[in-house]
């Protein structure tokens, strides 16, 4: 297998996304040290290398919350899609951040330690049988490196040398990051927090992650509840056509085969497969723009009639054949080749 190396392309909305990100961060590193600075309720003030970890720390973990945040909230609310597009960036953040907050942490916490640092992170406290006083740290590192590795195959390079399944198996791993971080801070900072403030984060953090994702996932059985029924071979049902709304598809779950979107444009049915040759994004969860399907998660776009990728693009998807049976939209389970063209069923009069 061999991939050619293309060089990140920035456009206008890339550089503005990282732009608002980079100048939120440093807003709240720089709101952090300001205001983390003044004494606590016992007097103390934290010296500058802990004010830092937890400056970083915190904005790490609250990049990370927003990161998963992002996916439920694009599915409940379509004006959430532009922070998907560039998601990887803000995955590419996240690790410099988390980076930072390992260094401070590092620097400051195991500088008195007779062994080098990194050696002293993993020698100094073995004791993993008991919960008060359990090495947090290694949760930390297990989810930096986990960050890291994310990160260095953030690029479509990796996607296109490991194969969109492999690559995507490896970034489904940000929530096994996750639950680690919730874990160090859980089995760390938390046990002797004097202030409520991070269980307080911490604990709306995690509530809301899984209330978006389980509300994501109700109202995407709502809309995708369309289950091929048998009709007579080759064809199964695919939905009533009063179920088709205007510029947006319904997706067939069909047994043992990739799922089929089926969009209504124009007042026209065509069907292409729901899985996008980008990164297997959800195309039926897209829309149709300037007469193109528009992937929900990156913005490729594929022409309705055969899956192909406007010039000078060059993906393809497959695509499937269509009937109408009085009111009941048919569909041939057998997907064509990628880029078949297949006439798509005119169901009522040209929108004006
Ligand atoms: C090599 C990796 C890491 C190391 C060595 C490390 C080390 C530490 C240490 C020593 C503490 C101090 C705990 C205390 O004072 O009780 C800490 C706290 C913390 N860590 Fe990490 N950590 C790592 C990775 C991470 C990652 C990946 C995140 C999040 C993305 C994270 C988020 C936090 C937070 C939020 C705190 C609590 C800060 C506070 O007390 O306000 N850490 N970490
Ligand atoms: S998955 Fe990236 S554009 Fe579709």
């Amino acid at each position: 297998m061999s991939a050619g190396y293309k060089a990140v392309s920035w456009t206008r909305s890339k550089i503005l996304y990282d732009v608002v990100l980079i100048a939120g961060i440093v807003a709240y590193i720089t709101i952090f040290f300001r205001f983390g600075a003044l004494p606590g309720p016992d007097g103390l003030s934290p010296d500058a290398p802990t004010l830092a970890m937890k400056a970083f720390g915190s904005c790490g973990f609250l990049l990370l919350t927003i990161v998963l945040a992002i996916g439920p909230l694009a599915r409940l609310d379509r004006r959430f899609l532009p922070l998907l597009y560039n998601r990887r960036h803000f995955g590419v953040i996240t690790c410099a951040i988390a980076a930072s907050h390992a260094s401070a942490a590092l620097g400051w916490y195991f500088a008195f330690s007779d062994l080098p640092p990194l050696k002293a992170l993993f020698a100094a406290d073995t004791s993993f049988g008991q919960v008060s006083g359990f090495p947090f740290v290694i949760l930390g590192v297990a989810a930096f490196l986990i960050l890291l590795v994310m990160a260095a195959t953030s690029h479509d390079f990796w996607l296109t040398f490991l194969g969109a399944p492999t690559w995507k198996s490896i970034h489904m791993a940000v929530y096994g990051a996750y639950a680690l971080v919730v874990g160090h801070l859980a089995l760390g900072a938390l046990q002797d927090a004097r202030s409520w403030v991070l269980p307080a984060v911490c604990a709306v953090s995690v509530v809301t992650l899984i209330l978006l994702h389980l509300a994501a996932a109700l109202s995407q059985n709502a809309t995708d509840a369309c289950i091929a029924t048998a009709s007579s071979p080759p064809w199964v049902v695919a939905g009533k056509l009063s179920a088709f709304a205007e510029g947006r598809a319904i997706v067939v779950h069909l047994a043992d085969a990739e799922p089929v979107a089926i969009f209504r444009h124009d007042n026209m049915l065509s069907a292409v497969t729901n899985v996008c040759a980008h990164q297997n994004g959800p195309l039926g969860e897209g829309c149709v723009i300037d007469g193109l399907i528009t992937c929900p998660w990156h913005g490729f776009q594929y022409r309705l009639a055969d899956g192909c990728a406007p010039p000078p693009f060059t993906e393809r998807i497959a695509t499937y054949r269509l009937a109408l049976d009085g009111d009941t939209v048919l569909l041939d389970p057998q997907p064509n080749p990628p880029g078949t063209y297949v006439e798509p069923i005119r169901v009522g009069s040209p929108v004006a």
